[in-house]
């Protein structure tokens, strides 16, 4: 199969025609190196990130030899224990029971009150790129961001904040197609000092509480005993790597996207009222996570084919995002569209719950952007990430013009 080949730096600089000749030969399709069944339709993705049958996990119904699965390889036991206690690697009621919890830190209504404190740090970061005449957009203003928020909001103390950033990649490696021994092995150190910082960051706070997230889960956990140290652990490491990974890749990309449509951008530039529908378009238009992945727990069919349990789908959110059954004009970048129905965040239990964060943040970077630097140019076309479901840059150079 030519049209997917997420190793090929040509398929990762544009994969949105390989899409389209995808979601031609059919609903679903086998893909042999990694052994998953990859799905390209919106409708189908839809449905099936909604579809109980498929879960993230497996170990909550199954061992792996029920599965036909081997288990994970005991030097890499770390980053598993880390990955597989945090909400979005399990599936009720352990998921429903920790989400309950973390949501309330999340809703539109308790993120609403930080947008003041979003704006004001991203206009200081702007005016710092804006004195250099220019910069690196991705780590002047994208990555410090949504770190800083994140790291507020769980009580990161600030000189404690520099390894967040290389742990966290080093983690996100592993949610690659097929990662190497030498990707698990950075994975496993990440999850060792990770974990073991959070560990003592979090015996701290149980001595001397704030009022920050980390000693909120704390009193959740010794009131009820509703999270053990290990969930505690993983919940952090989750809101940490997710609070920022996908905010920094979508920033670049979309500024990426608009430099490259000039039109839109000069439209966006002449009104600033249309910052809301222009991210969820850059949002759809260059999807920053690729692909989700599923195991088919029981037995499902889609167009006549039957997927067996045990089996993984591997859905396309890229291409369900440019599929022309949903979006008109889907490789046309319009800020003004509205019926925008993209699946960036995810839907079901799995939905994003940092979304109104994410939107807040996106919204107070682009914003300060456009107000503090209006003839914002890219001063070097910019390295791709040799990655596939992480999509994103190794930097954007800006002048300010
Ligand atoms: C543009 C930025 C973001 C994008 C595109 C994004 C995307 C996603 C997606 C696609 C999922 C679900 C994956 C699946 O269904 O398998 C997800 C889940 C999650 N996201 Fe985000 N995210 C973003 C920002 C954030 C932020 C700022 C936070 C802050 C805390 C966050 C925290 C989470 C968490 C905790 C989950 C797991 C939810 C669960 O399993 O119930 N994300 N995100």
């Amino acid at each position: 199969m030519a049209a997917f080949d997420p190793w090929d730096p040509d398929f990762l600089a544009d994969p949105y025609p390989s899409y389209a000749e995808l979601r031609a030969r059919g609903r679903v399709q086998y893909f042999e190196p990694t052994d998953q069944w990859l799905v390209p339709l919106h409708a189908d993705v839809s449905a099936l990130l909604r579809d109980r049958r498929l879960g993230r996990t497996y170990q909550h119904r199954f061992t792996h030899e029920d599965f036909g699965r081997t288990a994970p390889a005991p030097e890499h036991e770390p980053f598993h224990t880390l990955n597989d206690h945090g909400m979005l690697d399990l599936e009720p009621p352990d998921h429903t029971r920790i989400r309950r919890l973390v949501s309330k830190a999340f809703t539109p209504r308790t993120v609403e009150r930080l947008k003041p404190y979003v704006s004001r740090l991203a206009g200081e970061l702007v005016d710092g790129l804006v004195r250099n005449g220019g910069g690196d957009l991705l780590t002047d203003v994208a990555e410090p961001l949504p770190v800083a928020v994140i790291a507020e909001m769980l009580g990161i103390p600030e000189a404690d904040r520099a390894p967040l950033r290389p742990w966290s990649a080093d983690i996100c490696g592993m949610y690659e197609l097929n990662p190497s021994q030498e990707t698990a092995a950075r994975a496993v150190r990440a999850s060792v000092e990770f974990s073991d910082y959070l560990r003592e960051l979090i015996a701290e706070r149980r001595k001397e509480p704030g009022d920050d997230l980390i000693s909120g889960l704390i009193e959740a956990h010794d009131e009820g005993d509703r999270l053990t140290e290990q969930e505690m652990i993983s919940t952090a490491v989750l809101l940490l790597n997710a609070g920022h990974e996908a905010t920094v890749n979508a920033t670049v990309n979309g500024w990426y996207a608009l430099f490259r449509n000039p039109a839109q951008l000069a439209a966006l530039r002449a009104d600033h009222s249309l910052v809301p529908t222009a991210i969820e378009e850059l949002m759809r238009y260059d999807t920053p996570l690729q692909l989700f992945e599923r195991w088919v727990l029981d037995e499902i069919e889609i167009d006549g084919t039957t997927i067996p349990r045990g089996a993984e789908i591997a859905m396309l959110f890229g291409s369900a995002n440019h599929d022309p059954a949903v979006f008109e004009n889907p490789d046309r970048l319009d800020l003004t569209r509205r019926d925008n129905p993209h699946i960036s965040f995810s839907a079901g239990i799995h939905y994003c719950i940092g979304a109104p964060l994410a939107r807040i943040e996106l919204a107070a970077s682009m914003t300060a952007l456009l107000e503090r630097a209006p003839a914002l140019t890219l001063a070097a076309e910019p390295d791709r990430k040799p990655n596939f479901v992480i999509r994103g840059l190794e930097g954007l150079r800006v002048e300010v013009g």
